[in-house]
């Protein structure tokens, strides 16, 4: 984005097959999750974070990328919803800033020159148009908005097998706490929020799910928590032996699970 002229419009989708706010468990985020920050590295590059400049990491985890945007010189600051993961974060990069916040509604009282995402968005979408311009107040003019979330069909096999189980089970139909819009919509969202999009990309990413032995019934556990919450012990072991029946012939391979993620990716800058 340095270098180019801000005021013309270039837009790139591109979609292509590569081979490849919640209570959360922040130790089992990094051991069996760590795959979430390690995919962010591309994004970093994109991000390209300049010696003294200033970044927000929104929905920064337990810190990994915003130790690798600051390993490259830049003073960022990690934020995030869940204080299970702020605590972890300021536990293992303690030279770094870490704030609990809220992507709808945080307030830094400096500009920043970037504002940096990697797989937060997605769990912000009850208002998404609030989180974009939370984003904009907080960057200078021509600051950069970097960031990647899941896209449309995002875990469309995964999501469908746990609506077949919930429904066998007479269960109502889930309230999935995701929002994977598409890229014309987003691209929409952002044009209007005050953004002239440079990049956007719109991909699949089978990613490997290494640390899950149960396959989609542990990938439930850890990302769709919320959906278990107050139902027996019996009818929870039930229902993700179902989900793991249902999703196994989609994304069971002789390697182990692999989910089926489609990734939103974009740069924006705003006017
Ligand atoms: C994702 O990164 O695409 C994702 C992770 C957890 C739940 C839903 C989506």
């Amino acid at each position: 984005m340095r270098g180019r002229a801000a005021s013309e419009c270039e837009l790139i989708i591109v979609r292509y097959d590569t081979p490849s706010l919640m209570t959360w468990n922040a130790r089992t985020y990094d051991g069996g999750f760590g795959y979430v920050s390690a995919h962010g590295a591309p994004l970093v590059d994109l991000l390209d974070p300049r010696p003294g400049e200033r970044i927000v990491d929104l929905g920064c985890g337990t810190g990994v990328l915003t130790a690798e945007i600051a390993s490259r010189g830049a003073h960022v600051l990690g934020i995030d919803g869940s204080p299970a993961m702020i605590e972890k974060a300021l536990a293992q990069y303690p030279g770094l800033d870490f704030i609990v916040g809220d992507g709808r509604d945080f307030v830094v009282a400096q500009p920043y020159d970037a504002v940096f995402s990697n797989a937060a968005l997605h769990w912000m979408g009850s208002e998404p148009d609030a989180v974009i311009s939370s984003v904009r107040e907080a960057l200078a003019p021509g600051g950069r908005f970097v960031a990647e979330m899941g896209g449309a069909g995002n875990c469309a096999a995964l999501t469908a097998a746990v609506s077949t189980a919930w429904r066998e089970h007479g269960l109502p139909d889930p309230d999935l706490p995701w929002y994977f819009p598409t890229p014309a919509e987003y691209a929409g969202r952002l044009e209007k929020g005050g953004f002239v999009v440079r990049i956007l990309e719109y991909f699949d990413r089978p990613t490997p799910l290494d640390e899950c032995p149960n396959g989609a019934a542990d990938w439930v556990r850890m990302f769709a928590g919320s959906l278990l919450h107050q139902l027996p012990a019996e009818l929870i072991e039930s229902l993700l032996r179902r989900v793991n029946e249902l999703a196994a012939p989609a994304l069971r391979r002789e390697t182990g699970w692999m989910a089926d993620y489609v990734r939103l990716r974009f740069a924006a800058v705003r006017r």
